[in-house]
């Protein structure tokens, strides 16, 4: 499938049109950003290990019966998508307290939840994508509530299957941020990506940070730590 004309660039991926209406090309960089954009930098192979993992992980999630964007992996940066129109929420589910749920309520990492949390943040980098409960998001006519009750329910299953993977991968799935879409026809599906950049992964044995943290509080082994999550996913040929 060729690229047509770039439609969008964000800040890590770049999404290109099709000569189909309903698909777009989507081409994962390797740039990096923190702090709703404040801190660049570069994370060399991420867009590469980004782009195959999260198709990995949504063609599990298809195989569970959640519906995603998904449609050819073209190469190793490229692949066809579903286009959608974003839903403007960032959907965090955790199951570890952590980053901004530590920092926001005065608590330390790791306490183990009992059950997983959700909550919604308002996709706006300018207003530091504030957070918002369902009624916010239905008065911003953001979502329904129809789709907000679709989300959830969604979330939640993605928690479940993934955080089993990943145990079997000796990772804990500490939290992860969503982005759903809809079809041309309102059909919600989960979209974005699903990468090193948007989940936290502990090892289960040492707690050591494998993922984009080490980039967000420069702790250094960065591209070190996304090579070891291909590897425990893919196998050690990667
Ligand atoms: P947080 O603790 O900073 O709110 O992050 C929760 C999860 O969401 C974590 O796995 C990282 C991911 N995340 C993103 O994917 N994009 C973002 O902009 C932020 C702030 C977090």
């Amino acid at each position: 499938m060729e690229k047509g004309a770039q439609l969008y660039e964000g800040k890590a991926k770049k999404v290109f049109a099709t000569a189909d209406e309903n698909l777009v090309i989507v081409s994962y960089k390797d740039d990096a950003t923190a702090n709703d954009g404040e801190k660049k930098g570069t994370i060399a192979g991420k867009g590469s290990i980004n782009n195959r993992m999260s198709n990995h992980l949504m063609q599990l999630l298809e195989e569970n019966g959640v519906p995603t964007h998904f449609v050819e992996e073209l190469n190793d940066r490229e692949t066809v998508v579903k286009k959608v129109e974003i839903v403007a929420l960032e959907v965090i589910i955790r199951n570890i307290s952590a980053g901004h749920f530590a920092s926001r309520y005065g608590v330390p990492e790791g306490i183990v939840f009992e059950e997983p949390t959700i909550e919604f943040s308002l996709k706006n980098d300018d207003l530091h994508d504030p957070l918002l409960n369902s009624y916010h998001a239905v008065a911003l006519k953001v979502a329904t509530w129809d789709e907000i009750n679709r989300i959830k329910e969604m979330a939640f299953t993605v928690n479940r299957v993934l955080s089993e993977y990943f145990l079997k991968l000796n990772v804990r799935l500490v939290d992860f941020k969503l982005e759903f879409g809809r079809l041309a026809d309102g059909t919600i599906v989960l979209a974005d990506e699903i990468s090193p950049d948007t989940c936290r992964f502990w090892d289960a044995t040492t707690n050591e940070k494998l993922d984009k943290d080490r980039f967000r509080r420069d702790m250094g082994g960065v591209e070190d730590a996304y090579r070891e999550m291909m590897r425990r996913v893919f196998g050690k040929e990667e």
